[in-house]
């Protein structure tokens, strides 16, 4: 069996040390826009995430469903992310997720390595923890589990945590529930880039190559929070993530030039709009830039799934349709893998430049 070389951040964080690793402080530049995310979660000031009520999408009343398409039309426009209500998904199934991911949590470190991952050898599900992948061996406070959740004939249930014993019934039925709240979503998204309703839900794999992947993202207490992140600053490539979360604020999305903190809406679901779809979209709907904040009195747990194309199957490019004189195509055709290798190595050349 491969054990991790690596010590979780769990265990360094209940290690009892004052001050962090190197490794975990982020460089100069971006200290300065790092603050307490209590402070940033109280400002109301100043541009918000919107909040959109998902009541109609589906109403009888044609006006009643457009309005309600309108409001997620803008949202996807001007933010890529949003707090949806009312999405159909009981609060109980809810807390159901959070429970049994809170419960694996709380085992020993060690029981949790049984489920260790190995990125070394491709194998990505499972409990892990960020790997350095530059020179700077630059890494994120955070342990994770990720595991592939949905088609369920994809699945390897011999990799999902065997404790609490309902882990596996309670995150298929929330995998089902949001697998129809995502073709919901793609399909008002559709209609609002005027396309036929099933287009964007058939071009990112439909039922049988849209693969929904859970990330169940630990941020364990931090000593010193201002110099570390949780998430560094990205993008998510998925088309769409849906991201539940311990009521810990922690999410920051870069607005119009500044960190706005996502404020903690009771029983909403975050949705983000990934690059998949502003590709499809021809940047139309915006992927935004966003990263996780720490802190130092409470746990953050948030549950992050990912639904995404399949890697080589399809090439992902703007739809005809979004483009057109004035409108130029803003992005190259190219699989899902290949773009998820041009953002490393775009990476790597930023890096390098430093
Ligand atoms: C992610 C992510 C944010 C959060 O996992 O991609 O952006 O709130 N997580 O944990
Ligand atoms: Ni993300």
């Amino acid at each position: 069996m491969v054990t991790s070389v690596l010590p979780r951040v769990e265990s360094l964080a209940s290690s009892g040390i004052q001050s962090i690793p190197k490794e975990y402080i982020r460089p100069q530049e971006e200290l300065t826009s790092i603050g307490n995310v209590f402070e940033e979660e109280k400002k109301e000031e100043g541009p918000q995430v919107p909040t959109i009520d998902l009541t109609e999408i589906e109403s009888e009343d044609k006006e009643v469903r457009e309005r309600c398409r309108q409001e997620l039309k803008k949202a996807a426009m001007e933010w890529g992310v949003m707090h949806l209500v009312n999405h159909g998904i009981s609060e109980e199934l809810m807390d159901r997720v959070r429970k049994v991911g809170q419960k694996f949590f709380e085992l020993p470190v060690e029981e949790k390595e049984k489920y260790a991952n190995d990125q070394s050898s491709g194998n990505v599900q499972g409990y892990g923890s960020k790997l350095a992948n530059n020179a700077s061996g630059q890494l994120e406070w955070e342990d994770y589990f990720f595991h592939l959740i949905f088609p369920e004939d994809k699945r390897d249930l011999s990799i999902w945590p065997k404790i609490p014993s309902e882990y596996t019934e309670v995150t298929s039925e929330y995998a089902r529930q949001l697998r129809g709240l995502a073709s919901k979503i793609l399909s008002a998204l559709s209609i609002c880039l005027g396309l036929e309703e099933g287009r964007l839900e058939k071009e990112v794999g439909g039922v049988e190559e849209l693969l929904l992947q859970l990330k169940i993202n630990y941020y364990p207490k931090c000593p010193q929070p201002e110099l570390a992140l949780g998430v560094e600053a990205h993008t998510d490539i998925s088309a769409l993530t849906f991201i539940l979360h311990n009521m810990v604020p922690g999410l920051q999305l870069f607005y119009q030039g500044k960190w706005v903190t996502a404020k903690c809406v009771p029983n909403s679901i975050i949705m983000h709009i990934g690059d998949t779809i502003e590709i499809l979209s021809n940047g139309k709907f915006k992927s935004i830039l966003h990263r996780g904040l720490v802190n130092k009195e409470k746990v953050r747990i948030s549950w992050a799934v990912f639904c995404e194309p399949p890697k080589d199957k399809i090439i992902l490019k703007p739809l005809p349709e979004t483009v057109s004189e004035t409108e130029p195509p803003l992005f190259p055709p190219r699989t899902f893998a290949q773009h998820i290798e041009h953002k490393l190595f775009r990476k790597t050349q930023d890096n390098m430049s430093n």
